[in-house]
């Protein structure tokens, strides 16, 4: 436990940040440098607690990968190579590397078993364990399967037509990543549009995979390639200073190479839909992926409504969005996102309280939040959650309270942003 205590700014925010690689991306050059033949190089990697646990995950498989900061190279040599791990392997806090290697390991003759921290053993895994099992593999667990820990034994795995219940790109990369080693053409079917950072950097791999529209499908038995990777500055990382900027009064900020891949840029609507005074500069196209520099300077907001198809695009920056609605002017309605209940924790109560602790008008909702702005926010004690989008946006909060707020334990940032609070001092002062 890390307790901070974090006082209200007297001035506006100013300057350039680099925020760090996107998470997803990380995770995924990875998982796929380790599956691919030959050497793979990732620059601007994810040097985070979540990104580590799916490094360690393929040393412990026996994948070769070096790491000078934020640059990894990976040696690989083919799911072939994977070594049976001795020890059950931890995936700490990471939802990600649990999903994502139940799809990858289902379909290789490996035994595994995997546990996580309390708040991943919390998290539904048969969302993924289902279309699995579908397939023919064998995963055993707590609740038939449906909490960590969870062992998987490989087995030879026939390809499905999947529809996705749950708006998931975890679900869908998941069966994706199955159905590379699955005999057959597998197909899921998505009911809105998720990221899309496994269709795209799987291609890059050399992998064929046919997107049309909704359907994703992809061919069992192919080989991965290696190629060099590029990670773009994460979005949901941005996402905290946008906010920022957009509620520090006479605030101007940039963020540089941030990823702008449309699956994820629901943050930037928002901004716009509320008025903000949002630019993108810069833009190209890296390695696959679109990135640009974002910049924003404040202005009074008003609020919006956020629902269907959006939601995924923006799922992980609900909790600063949320404080961003408290001071526009107006009420702001988010619904359709009952995906938050499920996540590090469920994120609809814990933006309700923390909030309501720091005098904004909030109400929940099954699938959301009702903000009635504006509120003027105080200081108070706030508790953490065990998730590092609740502290951070307590943090970002502390800005425009009137008293100092005092977060019980600062540590779960280290999950995604481990720089979060130099970045705020080097633009604060
Ligand atoms: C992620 C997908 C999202 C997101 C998570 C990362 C990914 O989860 O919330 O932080 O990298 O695929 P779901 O697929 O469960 O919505």
């Amino acid at each position: 436990m890390k307790e901070r205590i974090l006082q209200p700014i007297g001035n506006p925010l100013h300057g350039e940040i680099e925020v760090p690689g996107d998470k997803s991306i990380s995770h995924r050059s990875i998982m796929f440098g380790s599956l691919a033949h030959g050497t793979t190089i990732v620059e601007h990697f994810l040097n985070s607690e979540d990104c580590l646990r799916t490094v360690n995950i393929f040393r412990s498989m026996g994948v070769s990968i070096e790491q000078k900061e934020s640059t990894l190279t990976i040696y690989g040599e083919g799911p072939q190579s994977f070594t049976e791990p001795v020890e059950p392997l931890y995936l700490g806090n990471s939802g990600t590397t649990a999903r994502l290697i139940l799809g990858i390991l289902a379909g290789l003759p490996l035994f595994t078993t995997f546990y996580g921290d309390r708040s991943l053993t919390k998290r539904p895994m048969n969302r993924v364990v289902e279309p699995l099992r579908l397939m023919g593999a064998s995963i055993t667990g707590r609740s038939q399967g449906n909490y960590l820990p969870l062992s998987v034994e490989g087995k030879t795995l026939q390809a499905i037509h999947y529809h996705l219940p749950v708006k998931s790109a975890q679900v869908k990369s998941a069966v994706l990543l199955a159905g590379l080693f699955a005999n057959g053409t597998t197909t899921v079917t998505e009911i809105s549009p998720t990221r899309n950072h496994t269709e795209s950097m799987l291609q890059a791999f050399g992998v064929e995979l046919l997107n049309n529209g909704l359907d994703i499908s992809v061919r069992g038995q192919q080989t991965l390639t290696a190629t060099d990777i590029y990670v773009p500055g994460d979005i949901s990382s941005a996402a905290f200073f946008l906010v920022a900027a957009a509620i520090v009064p006479g605030s101007q900020l940039k963020l540089l190479h941030v990823g702008l891949n449309e699956t994820r840029t629901g943050i930037i609507d928002v901004l716009q839909a509320m008025g903000a005074d949002i630019t993108i500069e810069r833009e190209e196209t890296k390695g696959g992926e679109r990135i640009g520099d974002i910049h924003i300077r404040y202005k009074e907001l008003t609020a919006t409504i956020i629902e269907g198809d959006m939601i995924p695009r923006l799922i992980d920056e609900i909790p600063i969005i949320a404080l961003l609605a408290t001071q526009a002017e107006g009420t702001t309605v988010i619904k359709d996102a009952a995906e938050l209940r499920v996540k590090e924790t469920d994120r609809i109560q814990a933006v309700t309280e923390t909030l309501t602790n720091l005098g904004a008008k909030v109400e929940e909702k099954e699938d959301g939040l009702l903000i009635h702005g504006r509120s003027k926010l105080h200081g108070n004690r706030i508790q953490s959650y065990h998730d590092h989008r609740m502290v951070m946006m307590a943090s970002i909060a502390s800005l425009i309270t009137t008293s100092e707020v005092v977060i019980n334990d600062i540590s779960p940032i280290a999950t995604s942003y481990p720089t979060f609070y130099a970045d705020l001092k080097s633009v604060s002062e």
